[in-house]
């Protein structure tokens, strides 16, 4: 068995050579010219659509030897097909045409089982393929096949399922790929946090005390391999250890913004070397008084970008500070801009504040890191009916005892419990990285960063202004 304090201890000293390495290789980044150089040159950095994105690992490479890149089943997936490295660990639709058309359609990722629109769609040619795949190639989302469970507090009273599949059998739900990486501060693991093996509970500290976690993540890679992969048989604890090691060993960030530059530089703390030195524990900064410490809860969950803040910059010439002080700008409306949330089941009723004066960071409020440092499933309303697209399923569900009657996209956590209460509940994910794994949410209803920041101005009534939203957008491009 491990021992994790000395893995962290390694880690720690293998990550400060890191560090001096990839400080000399990052000069040699900003000597090229501005096109993008094949990510080959750079293994650790891979260009997104404003900037580069950085892995950091304690071998300074991506051991493409693991068996995260190995297929174990029929169907000829891996991990790396859902999860890319360059796509923020995760895929893009973008990339996932391009796959389409120098395959026409016939790259693993494109399976039936999952990656269609339905289990029995026609795949007989290209232009069914295509038809197939549109969840995909549109929105890189995967159908997540799900029975309803059968203590449901609900049954299930109607479906409008535009592929004529989905029945309380087997609900179609689509959802993007959770990025495999920065993995070591999960609170719950998958977007309904189905794997999350026992909850996480305070003292568990990133590095020190991961047991809980890696026995969830090696749950996780085993269905993934039987499932997504068609595997007969899961491969041994052995090959599954060392799936886990490699994930949780990756991590993530934005290190080169377009406009900005380095994003560590200037007392700045971007990029994947300072994120893997993350203080974190199960609970740090909880904004409901749960940090085992007894500190009381900041607002301010990310401070990565203080020392750029310059409210001088507009009158600059040079664009760089510009870009910087709009960075340091959007970071302060992320922790402080007043936000009056209500009506967000898991929080509003779990509290018994109709209306609670929060930001940002009141659920994103893992210290420069971005999801909740505890589990806390909330239902923000991306799966209403209200926000449903022609291409999605709907699903009626209908209360046993009262009658009452609601219609949702994915009923996420409630697939899981079957309580009522949790019908629309999913984690709010890490966002480190962000920048370069578009669309967002679980469903991919937001295409870009700004559509995310549109959706809660509008959820929230926040009444945003044009400049709000653009700093905004410019620091979560910089995470
Ligand atoms: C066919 C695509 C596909 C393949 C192959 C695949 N995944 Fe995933 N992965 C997904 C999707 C989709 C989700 C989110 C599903 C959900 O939450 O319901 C996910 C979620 C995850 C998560 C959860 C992260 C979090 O924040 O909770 C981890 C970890 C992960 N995958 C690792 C793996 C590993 C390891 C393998 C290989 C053994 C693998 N995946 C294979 C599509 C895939
Ligand atoms: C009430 C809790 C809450 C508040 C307030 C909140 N979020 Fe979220 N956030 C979530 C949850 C939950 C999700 C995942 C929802 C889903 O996919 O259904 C999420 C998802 C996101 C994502 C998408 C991440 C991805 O990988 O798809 C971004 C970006 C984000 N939030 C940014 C923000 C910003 C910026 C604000 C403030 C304007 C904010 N959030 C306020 C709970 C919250």
């Amino acid at each position: 068995m491990f021992d994790h304090r000395f893995r962290f201890a390694a880690r720690r000293r293998l990550a400060a050579t890191l560090v001096a390495m990839l400080l000399a290789a990052a000069g040699a980044t900003r000597a090229q010219p501005a096109d993008r150089q094949p990510s080959h040159a750079h293994p650790l950095t891979t260009a997104d659509p404003t900037g580069w994105l950085q892995t950091s690992t304690p071998s300074g490479r991506i051991d493409s030897g693991n068996p995260f890149f190995q297929s174990f089943g029929s169907n000829g997936r891996s991990c790396n097909s859902c999860h890319r490295q360059a796509q923020g660990w995760t895929v893009s639709p973008d990339e996932l045409r391009q796959r389409f058309a120098r395959t026409s359609g016939t790259d693993p990722i494109f399976a039936l089982v999952d990656g269609a629109v339905s289990p029995v769609a026609d795949v007989s040619s290209v232009y069914a393929r295509r038809n197939a795949y549109a969840m995909l190639l549109s929105r890189g989302l995967l159908r997540i096949g799900m029975p309803l469970p059968a203590n449901a507090e609900f049954r299930l009273s109607g479906v409008d399922d535009p592929y004529g599949y989905a029945s309380a059998r087997e609900l179609s739900l689509f959802r993007r790929p959770l990025p495999a990486t920065n993995l070591i501060w999960l609170t719950a693991v998958m977007w309904d946090g189905r794997e999350t093996f026992t909850p996480f509970k305070p003292p568990m500290d990133a590095g020190i005390d991961l047991e809980n976690l890696r026995v969830s993540l090696a749950s996780q890679a085993r269905h993934a391999i039987l499932g997504h992969e068609q595997a007969a048989a899961a491969p041994d604890d052995a090959v599954i250890g060392r799936i886990v090691d490699f994930e949780t060993h990756l991590f993530t960030a934005q290190v080169d913004d377009n406009g900005a530059g380095r994003l560590n530089s200037d007392n700045a703390m971007g990029g994947a070397n300072i994120l893997a030195q993350q203080r974190f524990w199960v609970g740090i900064n909880d904004t409901l008084g749960n940090d085992p410490t007894g500190d009381a809860f900041d607002e301010k969950s990310m401070r990565l970008f203080d020392d750029w803040d310059d409210p001088t910059a507009q009158f600059r010439r040079d664009p760089r500070d510009r870009a910087r002080a709009a960075i340091a700008r959007g970071e302060q409306l992320f922790n402080s801009m007043p936000i009056a949330i209500s009506g967000v089941a898991g929080l509003n009723d779990v509290t018994g504040i109709p209306v609670i004066h929060g930001s940002c960071s009141s659920c994103h409020n893992s210290p420069n890191i971005g999801n909740h440092s505890m589990a806390l499933p909330v239902n923000i309303g991306v799966a209403d009916a209200s926000r449903r697209t022609a291409d999605m399923p709907l699903y009626t569900l209908t209360n046993r005892s009262t009658g009452k009657v609601v219609q949702t996209t994915d009923p996420g956590l409630a697939m899981i419990t079957g309580k009522w209460a949790d019908i629309g509940k999913f984690k709010g994910p890490i966002l480190r990285g962000v920048a370069a794994r578009a669309p967002y949410f679980h469903n991919g209803s937001a295409a870009t960063l700004g559509d995310v920041v549109d959706f809660y101005d509008t959820r929230f009534n926040i009444h945003m202004s044009a400049q709000q939203k653009s700093d905004l957008v410019a620091f979560l491009s910089a995470l």
